[in-house]
């Protein structure tokens, strides 16, 4: 649950200086989004940019960004720089049967209180309101890094998903309930702590019949 002194809101142009303050904290190898990119967010899709806010300071505590995507367009392996068009989410498709899940970020003071859980409830919420039968993201995997050179990513993935080992993000995303479906290397261009792995997962939602039938509507 979502500590009472934050709330969740959609991304408003005032947040965009905090948002990428949060971008350099998190992920220092990355470039940061810059403000024409975030805005491009808002503009093609609005109702899938959040923000957790904390209700006393208004300081932005988070942010979750999603668009919606056709993914039979893409190749499995395609990395983050291809599924969001650079990072401007231009390619953003009103009709695509998948949420993608493009980014979720928690600034480091606010990390650990359950903001990142209730962001990603926000985006279930909307691919429950938008009838998207499911959400597909990538989970870094900033645990690796370091046994890279003497374990495998898929027995270092197996390793998490069975809980004998716990991964910074990715135990967090299984504990909100993605399933993994693959890692593929190369997803973010600059992430050594990952040694560039991400495991592919997906999220389905309950509501809806399967993908042929949601494809036939
Ligand atoms: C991954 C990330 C978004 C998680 O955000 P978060 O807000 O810390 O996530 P949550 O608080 O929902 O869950 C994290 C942990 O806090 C625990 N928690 C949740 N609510 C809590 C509360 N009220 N009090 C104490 N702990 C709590 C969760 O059980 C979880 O525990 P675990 O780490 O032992 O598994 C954040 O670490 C982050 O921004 N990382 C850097 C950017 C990044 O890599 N993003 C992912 C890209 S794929």
């Amino acid at each position: 649950m979502l500590p009472a002194n934050y709330f969740i809101r959609h991304l408003e142009p005032s947040d965009i200086e905090a948002i990428i303050a949060i971008c350099q904290l998190v992920y220092p190898n990355e470039r940061p989004y810059t403000r024409e990119e975030i805005e491009d967010h808002r503009r093609v899709f609005p109702q899938g940019q959040f923000v957790a806010v904390e209700s006393t300071s208004r300081a932005i505590a988070g942010a979750h960004f999603t668009l919606r995507l056709c993914m039979t367009d893409f190749h499995f392996d395609d990395p983050w720089d291809v599924l969001t068009a650079g990072g401007t989410f231009l390619d953003h498709d009103p009709a695509g049967p998948t949420l993608y899940g493009a980014d979720l970020m928690v600034h480091p003071l606010h990390q650990h209180h359950g903001i990142g859980h209730a962001l990603t409830e926000a985006t279930r919420f909307l691919a429950r309101d938008e009838h998207l039968w499911r959400m597909v993201g990538a989970s870094r995997l900033p645990g690796y890094g370091p046994l890279s050179a003497t374990e495998t990513v898929g027995q270092y993935v197996d390793a998490v998903v069975r809980g004998i080992r716990s991964d910074p993000v990715l135990s967090v995303h299984l504990k909100d309930g993605w399933t993994p479906v693959r890692p593929i290397h190369g997803y973010l261009q600059h992430d050594p702590e990952s040694a560039n792995w991400a495991e592919v997962i997906q999220w389905v939602n309950p509501d809806l019949d399967p993908p042929f039938k949601v494809r036939r509507k």
